[in-house]
């Protein structure tokens, strides 16, 4: 019997500022919530999801059908005769109704550089946009463009363009060097580029539109517009007759423009995101479905009413920001928040400074940083007046209870919902999250189902589902919800060998899970090969043939392995050819190349932490990589590798170590 204690969990009540008014859209208890989701699944659910999707947007054309297909053909489709444009309903209607309200408050990297858009300014500025993109430019519906730009309102005004027109938008992280950008344009074969001059992030300026001009050398002339935004005006290469300049541009054309009328199964945008191979996958949303759950997740989440200023700190070039930043708001006519800097520019009160000033009743917002306030002190914090904030949300990596509890106190000043929401790019919204009004909480767990769900654990050997309580396993999703990604770009065999075939009949999303005594599920981590460093994902493939294009390497492992600060960390252990000559003296130099290696070839959020140069590495004797042994080492667990004897090579193991050893001395 083991002695060892597990500590008790503490559930925290529905929080005081979720009991007051205005009264919760769901509450005031489980039962409230286990009523509502009900309706949501199953039999009858087609109706409720009918009327929500009436509800929550407007249709130029109604539908019929509510759903069709299934995970196992992979032909899912939701709506499919309706048809909308989604920029029409993520700013004419609230233009229409109020052009006065602020759509957008843009905080810029310099604290007072900054401005608010009305919604009657943002209609303006889509249209214009949607006027250079199809008339000057020739954009026609169903073409891609590609969206190389930092979280500024014409960010938002760029999506929303390209949804007016048709046009699908492939938004590449302004973080991802040139060669990341190359493929990514390759792969979609955009014929337009949006960016900017220059980017500024904690103070420093980012060399934007150079890393643009060396992602398109290598093009292969596929671009044949370039749409540059002045953000700083700071000096720039130009090529005639290719770039332009947002304002002139704008400037010409009609500031109205009519929106283009969409099927509902249309797809929206492109995301590329990283998976088990080095291939980046390029998730295709769609307009009906993805619109519906990404106004539906804000409004119920994070329970929001008419005239509340709600904030999602991320980058407009990751999932969280396409549907938490700019269409979930926004569908619901509410004012977002559009953050370009960091959480400790210029100071660590820069976050409470921008709640305090304007008045924010959301806040979302990811792990790593809270760690990082958290690290830093709460004085920054104390100063500042929170009274607004009703709901605090977490995404992208499991949230440590010492982060939630600091949290909850600190930011919360223990008023607040906090909401751990567990979702995917290919999930395009929320799947799993309590409901502010209705769900007690517990530190680290991201509790209940959203409505539509239906999560199921697996034993991941067997496929069998866990009955149950206290089971854990992997996580699948067991019905298709509107927001599903519905193929990868160019690559459907790819989309349905990655969630479909692994476990017939269901989704499977990749991570281990456990559902505790009360049924809150708690999300462990990924158990494939993919990385997950301060929210951002990662696949270990694609660092590793990173590293391969160096002339030195000859193999590489890449592994993840736990860090305080942003969850996981990059580790990679490196061999190098025989024939590669460098002065071993200098390994410190070496490693630094390679890391400049992962930067130029991915960016710079994928760099390796720590690169170990070591003489083999551990592999079966038919060759795999034993990534296993070499996690555990780092995890200081080197006296527990288990089962050896498929190994090779065993005094490949004790070199790992002493390199380990060395590497931590
Ligand atoms: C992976 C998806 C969803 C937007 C940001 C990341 C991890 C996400 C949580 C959470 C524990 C989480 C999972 C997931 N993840 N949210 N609340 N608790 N883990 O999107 O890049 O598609 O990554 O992020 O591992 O599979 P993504």
């Amino acid at each position: 019997m083991s002695t060892e204690e597990t500590p008790a969990v503490k559930t925290y009540p529905v929080a005081p500022r979720l009991q007051a008014t205005p009264t919760p859209h769901i509450g005031p208890d489980l039962d409230a919530y286990r009523a509502a989701h009900k309706g949501s699944v199953g039999e009858g659910s087609d109706e409720w999801w009918g009327e929500k999707a009436r509800e929550l947007l407007y249709w130029d054309r109604p539908f019929k059908t509510i759903r069709s297909g299934g995970f196992a053909t992979g032909d899912i489709a939701w709506f499919p005769e309706g048809g909308l444009n989604v920029s029409y309903n993520a700013v004419d209607r609230w233009a229409f109704e109020d052009p006065d309200r602020i759509a957008i408050i843009y905080e810029a990297d310099e604290p007072d550089g900054g401005c608010s858009i009305t919604y009657g300014e943002l209609l303006r500025q889509v249209s214009s946009l949607a006027n250079v993109l199809s008339t000057t430019f020739g954009v026609r519906p169903g073409d891609t463009v590609s969206i190389y730009l930092p979280t500024t309102w014409h960010a938002a005004v760029a999506l929303l363009a390209c949804a007016r027109i048709g046009a699908i938008h492939s938004v590449v992280f302004a973080g991802f060097s040139a060669e990341a950008l190359r493929d990514r344009i390759n792969d979609c074969q955009s014929r337009v580029l949006i960016t900017c001059d220059e980017g500024r992030r904690g103070g420093k300026a980012i060399a934007t539109k150079a890393i643009a001009d060396a992602a398109l050398e290598a093009c292969h002339g596929i671009v044949e517009h370039v749409l540059v935004l002045k953000r700083t005006g700071g000096k720039i290469n130009w090529t005639e007759g290719r770039d332009r300049w947002w304002d002139e541009e704008m400037a010409k054309v009609p500031k109205y423009c009519p929106p283009r009328v969409m099927s509902a199964e249309d797809p929206l945008f492109i995301l590329y995101t990283s998976g088990s191979t080095g291939k980046p996958k390029g998730v295709v949303h769609t307009s009906g479905g993805y619109a519906l759950c990404a106004a539906l997740t804000v409004k119920y989440v994070f329970d929001v009413h008419k005239g509340d200023r709600f904030a999602c700190m991320a980058d407009v070039g990751w999932i969280t920001g396409h549907t938490y930043i700019v269409y979930g708001p926004l569908l619901n006519g509410v004012t977002t928040l559009m953050f370009e800097s960091t959480p400790v520019y210029p100071t660590p009160a820069r976050y409470w400074e921008v709640v305090a000033k304007h008045k924010l009743t959301q806040f979302y917002n990811s792990p790593t940083a809270i760690r990082l306030l958290r690290r830093l002190g709460a004085h920054h914090v104390e100063p500042h007046d929170l009274s607004s904030l009703r709901v605090l949300g977490s995404v992208g990596e499991p949230i440590n209870p010492e982060a939630w509890e600091w949290y909850h106190e600190h930011a919360g000043r223990g008023q607040c919902a906090i909401v751990d929401t567990f979702w995917q790019t290919e999930t395009g919204s929320i799947v799993l999250t309590p409901f502010p009004g209705a769900v007690p909480t517990k530190p680290g767990s991201a509790t209940v189902a959203f409505f539509g769900h239906e999560p199921v654990i697996l034993d991941a050997m067997s496929g069998t589902p866990l009955e149950g309580n206290n089971v854990e396993g992997v996580l699948a999703l067991g019905t298709p919800w509107p927001s599903i990604a519905r193929t990868i770009w160019r690559d459907h065999a790819r989309y349905l060998d990655t969630y479909m075939k692994p476990y017939p009949g269901l989704f499977y999303t990749g991570d281990g899970a456990a559902r505790d005594e009360d049924g809150y599920i708690w999300i462990k981590g990924r158990v494939d090969d993919v990385i997950n460093v301060s929210g951002h994902r990662l696949s270990t493939a694609e660092i590793e043939s990173a590293l391969i294009m160096h002339k030195g390497v000859a193999e590489t492992a890449v592994i993840g392995t736990a860090d305080e600060l942003t969850g996981q960390a990059v580790y990679s252990f490196v061999t190098l050819k025989p024939e590669f000559s460098y002065d071993s003296g200098n390994e410190a130099g070496l490693v630094k190349e390679l890391v400049l290696q992962v930067r130029k070839v991915i960016g710079p959020f994928a760099a390796p932490k720590k690169i170990y140069i070591v003489p083999d590495l551990p592999k079966t004797r038919s060759g795999k990589i034993m990534r296993r042994i070499m996690r555990k080492i780092v995890a200081g667990e080197g006296d527990q590798l288990g089962d050896l004897s498929t190994i090779a090579e065993p005094s490949t193991v004790d070199a790992i170590k002493q390199k380990v050893a060395e590497g931590n001395a």
